[in-house]
């Protein structure tokens, strides 16, 4: 056993008689640099996010370059203002989580080498995290009382996928587009009605403008009896409408044209997650909750609560400064790990295509 070992030993030993787990998380899996301290998987102690939207924006999109240089300039002293605002220092902490997977690989692996090398400074255990585990444990910070098992809708820039929640750190994957992630498709659709980056929030601020009725756009693989959904054909027939229509010097409306994907993608989405509830058994037939960037479209949260009200289903989605990239969901996730007695070493690599049901 080397010295750290035997350090994180004698921590685990002493986690089992202490009456709090503080957890300092790490996130730069994409376009944020973020950190957080965690209480129990519960209770955000801080909660910081630097963002990096205004260095990509000039793009459209995120750059992968940009993106790991910006996280290796900013992310110590994010930590520090995470570990400041929780007013500990890191030998107060209990364990060091990080993102390890999926995203883009150069951005991982800042985060997770700084996370490394805090861990090993101070004798910590180490947690890699799945990206997508991170958003759904973004529910337990908003609803202390929620536990698995739960099915829930994850829809975020890089994943669409309703998963059943069996056990924290156990997911079966039930669903998942065939193509376009729901954010990748809000974000391409945004930027042919001439949105800036990120195109999400964007085309649901034109959306609210626009009539929802306007435009059908209909599309047989996602009104089939599968869990999966297919974006792609969505987002071509928007795009080809604003073609069609330019090329015969008509106007169109962008805003019913965004309120109208928009209305197409949630109903969607609605459906098939309720659907996908009802049909499991025992608690997790009872209980659906949202997860990813895309669960702040009020569009969509509003239209889950309402189906599955209708179903009888209690339903969950976490407050708006959860929903979209953040470190405190990481420790929430690392928090349900560790529970199950997980630790990672310090030899785990970033995984940018890492499944959640292989995790
Ligand atoms: O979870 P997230 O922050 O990063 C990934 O893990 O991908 O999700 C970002 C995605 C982007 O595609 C963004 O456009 C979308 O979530 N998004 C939204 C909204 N806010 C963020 N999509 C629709 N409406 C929103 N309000
Ligand atoms: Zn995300």
């Amino acid at each position: 056993m080397t010295h750290y070992e035997r350090a994180v030993q004698r921590k685990l030993d002493e986690l089992k008689r202490k009456p709090h787990v503080r957890i300092l998380a790490i996130e730069t899996s994409c376009d944020e640099t973020a950190a957080a301290v965690v209480a129990d998987g519960r209770t955000v102690l801080s909660n910081a996010v630097h963002t990096q939207i205004p260095l990509h924006a000039p793009f459209g999109g995120v750059v992968p370059e940009i993106a790991s240089r910006s996280h290796v300039q900013k992310i110590g002293a994010v930590v520090r203002l995470a570990l400041g605002e929780a007013g500990l220092t890191l030998n107060e902490l209990d364990a060091v989580a990080v993102t390890s997977g999926p995203g883009l690989v150069g951005a991982l692996l800042v985060g997770l080498s700084y996370a490394k090398g805090l861990a090993y400074a101070a004798g910590l255990p180490f947690l890699g995290v799945h990206h997508i585990a991170a958003h759904i444990a973004a529910n337990y910070l908003s609803y202390p009382a929620l536990t698995p098992p739960f099915t829930c809708l994850v829809a975020s820039g890089g994943h669409s996928h309703i998963i059943v929640v069996e056990d924290y750190d156990r997911y079966r994957l039930i669903g998942r587009t065939r193509d376009d992630a729901a954010g990748e498709a809000f974000d391409k659709v945004a930027r042919v009605l001439g949105l800036p980056y990120p195109g999400g929030p964007n085309l649901e601020q034109l959306a609210m403008q626009g009539d929802p009725t306007r435009y059908r756009f209909r599309s047989a693989f996602n009104e089939g009896e599968g869990l999966d959904f297919s974006f792609s054909g969505i987002k071509t027939a928007v795009v080809n409408r604003l073609h069609n229509a330019e090329q015969a010097g008509e106007a169109v409306n962008r805003a019913d044209l965004a309120a109208s994907f928009q209305k197409t993608v949630v109903d969607i989405l609605a459906e098939k997650s309720v659907r996908a509830a009802k049909a499991q058994s025992g608690e997790a037939g009872t209980k659906l909750a949202l997860a990813g960037g895309v669960s702040a479209n009020r569009a969509l949260r509003e239209a889950m609560e309402a189906r599955a009200k209708r179903a009888g289903i209690a339903f969950y989605c976490p407050a708006f400064e959860y929903c979209t990239d953040n470190a405190a969901m990481v420790a929430s996730a690392a928090y349900g790990r560790l529970l199950q007695g997980r630790t990672d070493a310090l030899s785990l690599n970033a995984a940018p295509y890492l499944s959640i049901e292989e995790r």
